[in-house]
């Protein structure tokens, strides 16, 4: 049969016909359900819903604005480089249908097309837990003003090594709770430091410097809550209290939070144990102005790991951070690569599978800072020199590279030796000579 060139035209014409007027019903409703309900409905951190033709339909140009521009949803990795789980960030082809939309004054279709809405438990995800903490008091956040980094003691005080196979963050306020962290703090350090009141204010850490202290945990809106397979598990160490520190921001009006955690213990017995190797750069400097300031870390492993996730930090200043290992063979494994850095969603990263690292794998990190006017994150106007610290207008350079491992001494192992190199390289060698910093970061 001879193809006609009007039939082409007639189906290539239906094809555009089709690419071209997506609807609400068949086509927006479910990326909408699928990628946004769980933060854009009511009472939820977003600032507006996103469950209805008419939510959708009034913000259609600014939903195009922001996913065209990887603002929303909130994932920073970029495609390609490293392959994680649980993968947040909306396709191409989908950032094109939601654009072509809007384009077209977002049109509703027919209702016959609509996806059945979502569905949200109110309960716990996973369950009853075997425990339930909660902060020592509720926190009254006030209506306005800049935004609050808290951190609470929990004076758990686990009456031994706990194998912890989940953690559950029931947020008590899920306007103004953006997100959580959770450490362990067997030293007692921040109950020091917290002292009566319970809880101090602290930023990006849990700002005491116990070398003890490990990650247990994190919550951000709209995070799906796993359970660790059998066997693994993360073990809170015997007298460890909880710092559960919480970033949050003001909603216009007067809140209050008091976040309860549900912890699920792992009932079988321990074969491998989760632990986090900080890689990090105390050494950097980022000169006044400077807008592309390049920061390096590095850390060579003496023993084999397996590497389950990732989860990068820096300030408010930070703009991009790519990490890679090296194997001894001279394979370069992609980690992670953050091209337009939030310090408002600092999330970490799953493997879609975790990596076996031989020894002798060495870690990369390669960060660049932005300190000029003209960024409009700076908290420093005019921008002074900034260095590493815990407060809002100073900077870190970190990593959190997370293991799992079946033997319980690969943590000190690996930490012993992640100081040695430190203190050898050229931040320690300076740090020892007193002499004065010629060429800092890295
Ligand atoms: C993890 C929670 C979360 C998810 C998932 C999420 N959002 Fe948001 N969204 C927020 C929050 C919180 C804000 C308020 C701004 C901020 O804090 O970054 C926001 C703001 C927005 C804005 C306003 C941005 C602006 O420039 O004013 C739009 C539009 C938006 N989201 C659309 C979407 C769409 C579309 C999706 C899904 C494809 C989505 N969001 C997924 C949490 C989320």
């Amino acid at each position: 049969m001879r193809l006609h060139w009007w039939m082409a035209f007639a189906v290539v014409a239906a094809a555009c016909a089709n690419a071209a007027s997506p609807t609400f019903n068949k086509d927006i409703a479910p990326i909408l359900y699928k990628n946004c309900a769980s933060c854009h409905r009511p009472g939820e951190v977003a600032p507006f819903s996103l469950l209805t033709y008419s939510d959708a339909k009034r913000y259609a140009p600014t939903i195009a604005d922001a996913t065209s521009k990887h603002i929303m949803p909130p994932w920073k990795a970029s495609p390609g480089f490293g392959e994680f789980a649980d993968v947040r960030a909306l396709s191409a082809e989908q950032i094109a249908t939601i654009s072509a939309w809007a384009k077209n004054g977002a049109p509703e279709g027919d209702t016959k097309d609509l996806p059945a809405a979502p569905k949200f438990t109110d309960g716990w995800a996973l369950g009853p837990p075997d425990m339930i903490v909660e902060m020592p008091d509720t926190y009254q956040v006030p209506a306005d003003g800049y935004d609050i980094y808290k951190c609470f003691v929990i004076r758990t005080d686990f009456p031994e090594d706990t194998p912890i196979a989940s953690v559950e963050v029931r947020p008590g306020n899920r306007r103004v709770l953006h997100h959580t962290v959770i450490y362990t703090d067997p030293a007692h350090a921040a109950r020091a430091r917290a002292g009566d009141s319970g809880s101090y204010t602290c930023y990006g850490g849990p700002g005491i410097t116990a070398i003890q202290t490990d990650l247990m945990a994190g919550w951000a809106p709209g995070m799906n809550v796993k359970r660790m397979p059998d066997g693994v598990a993360f073990v809170a160490p015997k007298g460890s209290d909880l710092i559960v520190q919480n970033h949050y921001h003001p909603s216009g009006r007067p809140e209050s939070d008091k976040t309860t955690i549900g912890i699920y213990f792992q009932k079988t017995p321990v074969v491998k144990r989760i632990f986090g190797i900080p890689m990090v750069q105390p050494n950097l400097r980022i000169p006044a102005g400077e807008s592309h300031q390049r920061v390096t870390a590095t850390f060579t492993t003496p023993i084999e790991l397996e590497l389950s996730g990732i989860a990068p930090h820096m300030h408010l200043l930070g703009r991009e951070m790519k990490i890679t290992a090296t194997l001894p063979d001279g394979d370069v494994k992609p980690l992670i690569w953050i091209k337009d850095w939030d310090f408002n969603w600092q999330l970490g990263y799953e493997f879609k599978e975790s990596l076996a690292l031989p020894a002798q794998t060495r870690f990369d990190l390669e960060a660049f800072y932005d300190n000029s006017a003209a960024n409009p994150k700076n908290p420093s106007n005019p921008p002074k020199a900034v260095a590493w610290g815990e407060a809002t207008t100073d900077e870190m350079c970190a990593a959190m590279l997370i293991c799992v491992s079946p033997r319980a001494s690969d943590r000190l192992t690996s930490w012993m030796s992640l100081a040695q190199q430190l203190l050898a390289g050229p931040a320690g060698r300076r740090f020892r000579s007193g002499a004065p910093d010629k060429n800092p970061n890295h």
